[in-house]
């Protein structure tokens, strides 16, 4: 059993981030935000594919790209700041920022599904995990890349919770969305997550269940906590 990991999976706009930025912070585990690596090298190739200005669409593109060849380019890192807040470091840059543009996060798809991507993600995660401790969130850490975690729990709540919580943490940093728009687009992703063939979005068997539907971010906290230090 490895004391040192806790992992929170669940769907995209569950609130697991939050919690597990929060939880980390009073255990004094690191937080980590596996979704960040995915992000980070489907931003890679994001950015190839924009200089390169082809005619045909991503997902036609990067299947012609020789992944293998292209992967020993790539360097992703975590740097941890105060209060569980990090920077995502793509090849000595700064993209935290740029991760999270639409384009991004629709493209992530045609990537995380492969094999060669989750192999390289995991082993950025495993060399954390050697040398910290640490609380992620993803959708595959119970699973398939610490399986020997000792606290692990899933995290999720209705679609339209999910959609309603991302709209207004949206609204209130300015940008101008279509509720109707976000559900459609968190429906697809829960849609892709969980019917790719490796490791897909699934609850870990000896998982903790937390629907928080109808559940404060602070009660979420709590109940985490209490499990975490009951053991
Ligand atoms: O957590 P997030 O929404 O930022 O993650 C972005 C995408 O990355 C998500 O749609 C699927 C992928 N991902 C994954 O396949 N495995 C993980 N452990 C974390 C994220």
């Amino acid at each position: 059993m490895n004391q040192n990991i806790v992992a929170i999976d669940g769907p995209a706009g569950s609130g697991k981030s939050t919690v597990a930025r929060e939880v980390g912070a009073q255990i004094g585990y690191s937080y980590v935000d596996t979704g960040s690596y995915y992000r980070a090298f489907t931003l890679f190739f994001h950015k190839i594919y924009k200089k390169e200005n082809p005619t045909i669409p991503f997902s036609e593109w990067i299947k012609n790209k020789n992944l293998e060849n292209e992967i020993s380019k790539i360097s992703i890192q975590t740097e941890f700041l105060s209060g569980g807040t990090n920077k995502t470091i793509l090849n000595s840059e700064d993209v935290s920022e740029e991760i999270r543009l639409p384009e991004v996060t629709e493209e992530i798809k045609y990537l995380a599904p492969l094999r060669i991507v989750r192999d390289f993600v995991n082993q950025c995660l495993h060399d954390l995990g050697d040398k910290y401790k640490l609380i992620m969130d993803g959708r595959d850490i119970g699973t398939e890349v610490f399986p020997d975690a000792k606290f692990k729990f899933f995290v999720t709540a209705s679609i339209d919770t999910r959609a309603e919580r991302r709209f207004q943490e949206l609204v209130e940093k300015g940008v101008n969305v279509d509720l109707d728009q976000l559900k459609e687009d968190i429906a697809k992703r829960d849609k892709s997550d969980m019917e790719r063939k490796i490791a897909p979005l699934r609850m870990a068997d000896d998982a903790i269940l937390i629907d928080t539907t109808q559940l404060s971010k602070n009660v979420v906290i709590n109940m985490i906590l209490s499990k975490i230090l009951q053991s």
